[in-house]
């Protein structure tokens, strides 16, 4: 098994790659189920930091994405009534799902300043990104 260390330092570098290359992407994180809890716990990320560190499954964007099992794409913030707001710059969410033998395990979650810049390209190249990250972990 890869150490805890290793691992986030591979997913902060993730994080990094991302938000470097990626004009659309400001914010981009990692949460991961916190224990056996019903919660998420923020991983490794990079962009502002957020108060919401735990996030209750069912709540905002990450929590929902954490029951449905489904990427969640948010074109506009604003028009969603369970979403978490982490910084008021943030306009659209992308949250996809991270599998570990079909056990979903966590999520990554990016952030845009940029109104409805996700496309089926961003999902599908992030779904790749989550099943590398899952061969990591
Ligand atoms: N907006 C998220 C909370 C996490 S922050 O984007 C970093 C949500 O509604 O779940």
């Amino acid at each position: 098994l890869n150490s805890e260390k290793t691992v986030d330092k591979r997913l902060l570098n993730i994080c990094e790659l991302l938000e470097k290359h990626i004009a659309h992407y400001n914010w981009v994180g990692f949460y991961f189920r916190n224990g056996n809890k019903e919660e998420l716990k923020l991983g490794p990320y990079v962009g502002a930091p957020t108060d919401h560190t735990i996030i209750p499954f069912g709540k905002g964007i990450c929590g929902q994405v954490a029951v449905s099992n489904q990427n969640f794409v948010v074109p506009d913030v604003a028009a969603q009534d369970n979403y978490i707001a982490c910084s008021i710059t943030v306009k659209a969410e992308i949250v996809i799902p991270i599998f570990v033998n079909g056990e979903n395990i966590g999520q990554i979650d990016i952030d845009s300043n940029t109104p409805d810049p996700f496309t089926e390209a961003d999902e599908r190249f992030l779904e790749f990104v989550c099943a590398q990250v899952a061969a990591i972990l």
